[in-house]
């Protein structure tokens, strides 16, 4: 049987109410939440919120749902691109499959999958990507961008690496956001924390039989809400997440609010103003930036310190004889940290 959509059932709850309620440190009268409130808190209630009810005080909000709420995230969120289309399914086999799929129309373009669940979750390079069921943000976008950004090959730098970038960033900055401890970018597509993992990005082209334009896949996983216990034990020693960065567990629905118009604020930007113009924020939160790295090229590997990065240009080495050697991104098979 296939999963469905958790979306597709009724009612549509009123997210205002909800806002209204956890704004207030405790109880609000129910009289001053308006009509139809009653059974309004019994939507969000069995939707999973904890909502505590007392016949005297009125409705108090204690808790988000462990459900991803899509009413909750589509809710004024405000973007241009990313979004007019949110599906949320309880289990699929990869978001990013599933986004895929949709490249048959461009009324698609910015559609964004969400998945509680994966079963066939992958990462870069054939590695499989798992993660706790209902605790992380696991996610992908169909993009069309335009055919002068659209990737051409494998690892073209106009499409891939660009968007790979720009997942990356927009992760990390989410990261430092929610929990004031920076987060930094490992090569090419790792946020991590004091070097341990906490998002991971995966950009595929949609090549899909009658897809409508260039379509690509921009995936995203978050880890948001486990413990550090509940990730495999051969990960434990490289992981984190939001959860074990600030000591407490986040509502996830916001969190994918935030992450989807932080995508949208950078895709915007670079189609307005070029792929570049996300140089500044990519290289300030490379992790590489100023240390010894070994770059593999089809050239052969090159080492030095890397004291540059760009999206037109690439990364460019400072090597042991004082030269300066820049690489085009499409030609990097791989970028190592190799100064400790
Ligand atoms: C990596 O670490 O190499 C990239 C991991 C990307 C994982 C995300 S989870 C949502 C989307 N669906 C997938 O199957 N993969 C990406």
């Amino acid at each position: 049987m296939n999963p469905r959509p958790v979306w597709s059932d009724p009612p549509v709850l009123n997210i205002p109410l909800l806002k209204q309620l956890r704004a207030a440190s405790d109880f609000v009268p129910l009289a001053t939440l308006g009509a139809g409130a009653a059974a309004d808190l019994d939507a969000l209630a069995a939707f999973g919120f904890r909502i505590d009810r007392d016949p005297l005080l009125g409705a108090a909000y204690r808790e988000p749902s462990p459900r991803l709420c899509p009413d909750q995230i589509e809710h004024e969120l405000g973007t241009l691109r990313l979004g007019r289309r949110i599906a949320v399914w309880s289990r699929l086999g990869s978001t990013n499959d599933e986004a895929a799929r949709g490249a048959g129309t461009l009324a698609n373009d910015g559609l964004v999958v969400l998945a509680e669940e994966q079963t066939r979750g992958r990462g870069r390079r054939g590695r499989t990507f798992s993660a706790p069921p209902r605790s992380c943000v696991l996610m992908s976008v169909l993009l069309f961008p335009p055919a002068e950004l659209a990737p051409l090959g494998a690892d073209s730098i106009r499409g891939t690496v660009w968007l790979t970038a720009l997942g990356a960033v927009a992760a990390a900055e989410l990261v430092a956001a929610w929990t004031g401890r920076p987060a930094r970018i490992k090569w090419p597509n790792d946020a991590r924390v004091d070097g341990r993992k906490i998002a991971g990005v995966l950009v595929e082209r949609a090549i899909r039989p009658g897809a409508a334009g260039t379509a690509v896949v921009l995936g995203i996983g978050l880890n948001v809400n486990p413990a550090l216990d509940e990730f495999p034990p051969e990960l434990r020693g490289t992981v984190t997440s939001l959860r074990a960065l600030a000591g407490r567990t986040f509502d996830r629905s916001e969190v994918v609010r935030d992450l989807i118009r932080r995508l949208d604020h950078w895709y915007d930007r670079g189609l307005r103003e070029g792929p570049n113009s996300l140089a500044p924020a990519w290289r300030d939160l490379s992790e590489h930036l100023g240390r010894r790295v070994r770059l593999t090229s089809p050239n052969g590997p090159l080492v030095g310190r890397l004291v540059d990065l760009d999206l037109e240009r690439g990364p460019m080495l400072e090597t042991d004889d004082g030269g300066r050697v820049g690489v085009s991104l499409g030609a990097v098979v791989s970028l190592e940290d190799i100064s400790s």
